[in-house]
């Protein structure tokens, strides 16, 4: 007869395989202002015919909630009942917010903006705002998988992910990008000053105590200032299919 401990650790392996086996599996890019992860992000959730979670999208509604209420973005108390009571819904890359009225408002395009890319800074340093949030985000996690894009994916809201990339590029790499956005949505901006903005955004985001924007020792660095869209894809696909 095999003495018990054998036994049991035989049926501790098969628990922790058949626990996996219901995990669905996520991927986590997490990584600082345009540097491109949502881009990417959604490139491989659609090869991948994964869910998408656009994390970032969740913290602009908070802000722009709250400037609509009158609410100030360091209320904490007041912005964690608000974020708590939203209705926010995606449906095929637009954002809808549900009204008092029983609808669902667009609101993608005032989400978007600069301004309440901001404003979402300002919001998501608070702690309660960021509980409020994490019951939405964890949702996602559905069949076939998920494909979760943020600064806290791999670290708070997905620690199991099965792959976590912290995908950047330089401060002026990026900055370049941002200005090329904004320049063809017909902004009227100067590239000295998008490079302060997202050199600020990174301050707050990375220095905030909750949280903050790290790259989890578990996460592959991908650094895409010299890279293509493409290439970028092909490789976290690549980390993907090799995790399996
Ligand atoms: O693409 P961009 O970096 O401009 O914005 P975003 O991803 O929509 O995120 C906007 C802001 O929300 C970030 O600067 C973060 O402060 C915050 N955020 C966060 O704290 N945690 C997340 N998981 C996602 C965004």
């Amino acid at each position: 007869m095999s003495p018990i401990p054998v036994i049991g650790s035989v049926a501790g392996t098969a628990a922790a395989m058949s626990r996996k086996a219901v995990q669905v599996p996520v991927i986590a890019i997490d990584g600082p202002s345009a540097s491109g992860k949502g881009t990417v992000a959604q490139l491989v959730a659609k090869a991948l015919k994964f869910n998408y979670l656009d994390s970032g999208a969740l913290y602009r509604i908070v802000a722009f909630a709250a400037q609509k209420a009158g609410i100030s973005w360091q209320d904490e108390a007041a912005l964690a009942s608000l974020a708590s009571a939203l209705e926010i819904s995606f449906d095929d890359g637009e954002i809808y917010l549900h009204n008092n009225k029983g609808g669902d408002d667009n609101v993608s395009e005032e989400v978007r903006s600069e301004a309440l890319g901001k404003g979402a800074s300002e919001v998501a340093v608070h702690q309660d705002v960021r509980r409020a949030l994490l019951d939405m985000q964890l949702k996602f996690r559905r069949e076939p998988g998920l494909v979760a894009d943020g600064r806290d994916m791999g670290s708070v809201v997905f620690p199991d992910a099965q792959t976590k990339i912290f995908l950047t590029a330089s401060s002026d790499v990026r900055a370049e990008r941002r200005y090329k956005q904004l320049i063809n949505k017909g902004n009227n901006v100067n590239l000295r000053a998008v490079l302060a903005d997202i050199e600020a955004r990174d301050a707050r985001d990375m220095q905030r105590t909750s949280a903050p924007l790290v790259q989890v020792p578990d996460a592959k660095l991908l650094d895409t200032s010299g890279m293509s869209i493409d290439e970028a894809v092909a490789q976290v696909l690549q980390w993907f299919h090799q995790n399996k």
